[in-house]
């Protein structure tokens, strides 16, 4: 592992300030449907994905949850790794009809939960955040990375 890695990420597993579901809301555990999941990733301004993709990827989840309404799903979370030395936070989003309402906190929060819960040691957890999305990954102790790596990323298609 680089030192650079080390230094920016290494967070603390104490206990965390806990951002609870708002009145009317539930948690569920695991991802949502293949469907579901292409929905929410849509409405929420994220790239969409193809089902093919989602079908092939989503059981390889480490631990999801997403958040119930009613009989609405209007958000979920989730993240891929091998559980003990790198986790990589994916795919939350929350319906913007019932955004800014501290259900993106309570997501981010019950998957760092999960990963302060499971891990048997250090472990190193990163995430890509989008437009201004990383003022609510800092609530949970996560930080820029650069200038001492910076993230990087293609997109590949199948030929
Ligand atoms: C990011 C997202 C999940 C936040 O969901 P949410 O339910 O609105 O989140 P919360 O209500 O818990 O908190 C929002 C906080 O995050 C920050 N934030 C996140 N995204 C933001 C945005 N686009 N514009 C402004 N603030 C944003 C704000 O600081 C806000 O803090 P505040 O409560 O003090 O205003 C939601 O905006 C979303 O789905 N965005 C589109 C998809 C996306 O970009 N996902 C992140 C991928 S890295």
């Amino acid at each position: 592992m680089e030192a650079s890695e080390e230094e920016t990420t290494i967070m603390s597993l104490g206990p965390q300030e806990h951002y609870p579901l708002p009145d009317g809301y539930a948690f569920r555990t695991g991802v949502p449907d293949a469907a579901t999941y292409c929905r929410l990733r849509k409405i929420s301004g994220l790239t969409p994905r193809t089902l093919c993709a989602v079908q092939a990827g989503l059981p390889h989840t480490l631990y999801g949850v997403h958040v119930v309404h009613g009989s609405d799903i209007v958000g979920m979370g989730r993240m891929i790794g091998d559980g003990a030395l790198f986790i990589h936070v994916v795919d939350i989003a929350v319906d913007p009809a019932h955004q800014g309402h501290g259900i993106g906190s309570a997501i981010v929060d019950a998957i760092m939960r999960h990963i302060c819960s499971t891990i048997p040691a250090e472990i190193y957890v990163s995430l890509m955040a989008n437009g201004e999305a990383w003022r609510l990954y800092e609530r949970f102790g996560f930080s820029n990375v650069f200038p001492d790596a910076r993230g990087m990323a293609i997109w590949i298609d199948r030929p």
